[in-house]
C-alpha cells in the first residue's frame, strides 16, 4: 500500500530503524527493490529524480510504480520525489501519485548555485503549503552537500554545487536548523555532513574530520522530534568495485560513507538514508560479469538478471542494517 514519508517516518522513529529510499529509473530497478523489500518484510522509500522521471517519462514511471504496489500489496511503499527544484516539478510529482516531495532549496532552480536562507525557506514553505494541502508530505534541504577534503561539490555526476564552498556552507548549522524547520514546516530535514552524490565521496576511509556525524547528533539534541535525512549515503563496497574492475571497468579507488556511521546516524533521529550508487555499482557489476562470461549471450533478460540479484542483494543488506527489517 502507498502511505506518505510522514506516516512512514512516524513510524520509525517510535521502533527506533531508519528507511532506505533507494533510486529507481527503470523496472529492473523497481523489481530488485521491491523483492528486497519482500524478502525482509520491511516497508521502502522509492524515489526519482528529475533525471529518472525524464528518462522513464512520467507516465511509464507512475503506472511502473501502480505495478509495483499492486504486486507487493503487503509492503508500505513510500513514493518520494528527490531533489526536486521547484514549485512545478513538486506539483507534478503530486499529480503523478507521489506521496512525498523533496524541495532542495539548499540549491538555486539551476541546481548549481548555492541558495541563501530567505530563498530557501521561502520556496519550502509554499511547497508544504502546497504539498500539505494534498495530504503529501515534504523533505527540505539545509546545507550544500559536498566533501570536506576539497570543499567541491558533485560535479563528478553532473549535478549539484559546481562552485568552491567554505566549511560553512558544508555543514548545516544546527541552530540554523532549528529556525528552518519551524518556519517552513516541512516533514523531514536534510543535512549536510560531508557526504556527496557519486561513487567518488572520500579519499580514505572517513573519520570525523570528512564525515561530521556529530552535527546530526547536535542538531537532533535541538530537534528530537525532526526527521532527518542522510544524502549520499551510499558506502560504495568494496566487492562491487574490485567485481566491475576485474571485468573491464574502471573505477577509481575510493570510499563511500560506512554503514556503522549511518547506524550511528541512526541513533541520533536520521530516518531516511538515501542510496542510489551503490545499487548502480550493483548493477553494473552484475551486466559486465555475465557479458564477459559469456560473451555469446545477447539476451537482455540474462545479463539484466545477474544485475537485479546482486541489486537485490545490496537493498536487503541496507534494510537489516538499518533496522527496516521486520516493519512491513
Ligand atoms: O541526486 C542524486 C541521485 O543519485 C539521482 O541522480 O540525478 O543522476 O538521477 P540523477
Ligand atoms: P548516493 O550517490 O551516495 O547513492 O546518494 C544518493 C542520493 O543522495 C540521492 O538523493
Ligand atoms: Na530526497
Ligand atoms: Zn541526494
Amino acid at each position: 500500500a502507498r502511505i506518505t514519508l510522514r506516516q512512514l517516518l512516524d513510524h520509525a522513529a517510535e521502533h527506533s530503524y531508519g528507511v532506505p529510499a533507494f533510486n529507481i529509473s527503470n523496472m529492473e530497478q523497481g523489481l530488485a527493490i521491491m523483492a528486497a523489500a519482500k524478502a525482509c518484510d520491511a516497508p521502502v522509500i522509492l524515489q526519482a529524480s528529475r533525471g529518472a522521471r525524464a528518462y522513464a517519462g512520467d507516465r511509464v514511471l507512475a503506472r511502473l510504480i501502480d505495478g509495483l504496489c499492486e504486486m507487493y500489496p503487503e509492503i508500505p511503499v513510500c513514493m518520494h520525489l528527490d531533489h526536486g527544484n521547484n514549485l512545478a516539478t513538486c506539483a507534478t510529482a503530486i499529480q503523478n501519485g507521489f506521496t512525498s516531495v523533496m524541495m532542495d532549496g539548499s540549491l538555486r532552480e539551476d541546481g548549481k548555485t548555492p541558495a541563501d536562507y530567505a530563498y530557501n525557506r521561502d520556496i519550502t514553505a509554499r511547497v508544504v503549503q502546497m504539498a500539505h494541502a494534498c495530504g503529501v508530505s515534504v523533505e527540505g534541504e539545509l546545507g550544500v552537500l559536498g566533501s570536506l577534503e576539497t570543499g567541491m561539490g558533485d560535479q563528478e555526476d553532473g549535478h549539484g554545487a559546481t562552485e568552491k564552498l567554505s566549511h560553512d556552507q558544508l555543514l548545516t548549522d544546527p541552530a540554523e536548523a532549528e529556525r528552518f524547520v519551524s518556519e517552513t514546516g516541512v516533514d523531514a530535514l536534510a543535512v549536510a555532513m560531508g557526504t556527496s552524490h557519486g561513487a567518488y565521496k572520500f579519499t580514505r576511509k572517513p573519520d570525523g574530520a570528512i564525515l561530521a556525524m556529530h552535527v546530526i547528533e547536535e542538531i537532533h539534541r535541538r530537534l528530537p522530534n525532526t526527521h532527518l535525512v542522510m544524502h549520499g549515503s551510499s558506502s560504495v563496497p568494496e566487492d562491487l568495485q574490485a567485481i566491475i574492475n576485474s571485468y573491464g571497468g574502471d573505477i577509481r579507488p575510493t570510499w563511500g560513507v560506512p554503514v556503522e556511521e549511518i547506524q550511528r546516524g541512526i541513533r541520533s533521529g536520521v530516518r531516511k538514508i538515501n542510496i542510489d550508487t551503490d545499487n548502480r555499482l550493483a548493477m553494473t557489476a552484475g551486466i559486465r560479469r555475465t557479458l564477459a562470461e559469456e560473451p555469446g549471450e545477447f539476451d537482455p533478460r540474462k545479463y539484466l538478471k545477474a544485475a537485479m540479484a546482486l541489486m537485490q542483494k545490496v537493498c536487503e543488506a541496507r534494510f537489516e542494517a538499518f533496522g527496516t527489517a521486520g516493519h512491513a
